[in-house]
């Protein structure tokens, strides 16, 4: 069995260099072999940056590379299916940035193409990551909190008002807060207490970003900026989810605000992303307290990284191609999958379903 998994990156963008390539540098068994972006300008600081062996603007000749043996794929939403589905055609492994694609379909053919062609595929739900849910999950698991019975979600973020780029039409992103954003709350949520069965769902536009960041006019956006859904689990438990990109006064240097909490027939406890390492708790009938994350949910079991190390809501995001690279040397499903991707999508789509009809949808993720 090989011992080093050789990587392509493909999108040299904000999220690559945020999270996937320092997630590469960390860990010994993988190697950044290739780099591809169409930005020409992006492509040469890139190749600067990172320094990788090859640096190409076509995705095919990534996919067609025998000296490659997965890639990571960090592009417009838009983009992820066909690039996906021709990487999966040359026999790579796949980490796909979350949304999977622009519907549950798409998602759905990308996770049925990569199970059928035998590769290990990845979405990139990163908060799966934070210690303090790696430690919620936990204690549902354990049944510490007793039988689960709520769910809540609260993702603010307090960005310009000016343009967003390509995330800001429908054809390109598929949705705005939705799919940027909720999208990974509803796929944790699931993962903590099982498919949700049905929803209903609003969205909302505040914003017209209908210039750049430089004054000059532009398209105007036609997503949403605010998401909501209330969802009842298969289990019978319920959850409420909210985001914004729009909240006035939860800018915090960028990172916003986020909180996700379980309520139990025993106890709750809180994930928060600006303090990871801690998680808010009450059992026993005590009021909620704050306490350390025990030391083993801090890192994924045999992650290199340090814990230690630089800003606790930013690292844990490189345990991800950790996982990815684990699951294809020890040749096992890596976790979330594209199923996992697709499931949160159905979620996703039945909550704009819901808002188009006025009423609630159940959802349907059919994946065989
Ligand atoms: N998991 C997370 O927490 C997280 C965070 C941020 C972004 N994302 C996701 O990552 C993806 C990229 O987001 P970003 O913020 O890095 O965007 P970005 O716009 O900064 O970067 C995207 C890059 O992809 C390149 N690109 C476009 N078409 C391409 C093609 N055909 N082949 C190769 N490269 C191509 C663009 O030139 C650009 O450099 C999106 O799907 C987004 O939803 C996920």
């Amino acid at each position: 069995m090989p011992d080093t998994v050789r990587i392509a990156v493909i999108g040299a963008g904000a999220v690559s260099d945020y999270h996937h390539v320092p997630g590469i540098r960390i860990d010994p068994r993988a190697e950044l072999v290739a780099v591809c972006d169409p930005n020409q300008e992006l492509l040469a600081r890139r190749r600067e940056e990172w320094s990788p062996k090859k640096a190409t603007t076509d995705y095919e000749q990534i996919a067609a590379d025998p000296d490659l043996d997965a890639v990571i794929i960090a592009t417009p939403n838009f983009t992820h299916l066909p690039i996906a589905l021709a990487c999966i055609e040359g026999g790579k492994h796949v980490m796909c940035e979350k949304p999977l694609g622009l519907s549950f379909a798409d998602a759905a053919r990308m996770y049925r193409a990569a199970r059928d062609r035998g590769v290990r595929h990845m979405t990139a739900f990163t908060y799966r990551f934070a210690p303090s849910l790696r430690y919620l999950k936990h204690l549902v698991r354990s049944g510490m909190l007793g039988e689960p019975r709520h769910f809540r979600s609260q993702r603010f973020l307090d960005l310009p008002e000016t343009s967003w780029g390509w995330r800001q039409y429908r054809d390109k992103a598929g949705a705005g807060d939705l799919f940027d954003m909720t999208i990974h709350r509803i796929d944790f949520a699931q993962d903590l207490l099982g498919p949700i069965s049905s929803v209903t769902g609003a969205v909302a536009t505040f914003a017209p970003r209908d210039k750049l960041a430089d004054g000059s006019a532009c398209p105007p956006s036609d997503v949403d900026d605010w998401s909501s859904l209330i969802g009842l689990f298969q289990s019978g438990a319920v959850g409420v989810w909210e985001g914004s990109t729009l909240m006035k006064g939860y800018h915090n240097s960028g990172l916003g605000y986020e909180r996700a909490e379980i309520n139990g027939s025993e106890g709750s406890a809180a994930y928060e992303l600006t303090d990871p390492n801690h998680i808010r708790i009450a059992t026993g009938g005590l009021d909620m307290e704050k306490k350390p994350v025990p030391r083993e949910f801090l890192v994924a079991p045999g992650s290199p990284r340090d814990p230690n190390k630089g800003d606790p809501s930013t690292v844990f995001r490189y345990d991800l191609v950790y996982e990815f690279v684990s699951a294809i040397l020890e040749n096992r499903d890596a976790v979330p999958g594209f199923d996992c991707g697709a499931r949160a999508q159905a979620v996703a789509d039945a909550v704009l379903e819901s808002f188009d009809k006025r009423r609630w949808v159940d959802v349907q993720a059919p994946l065989n």
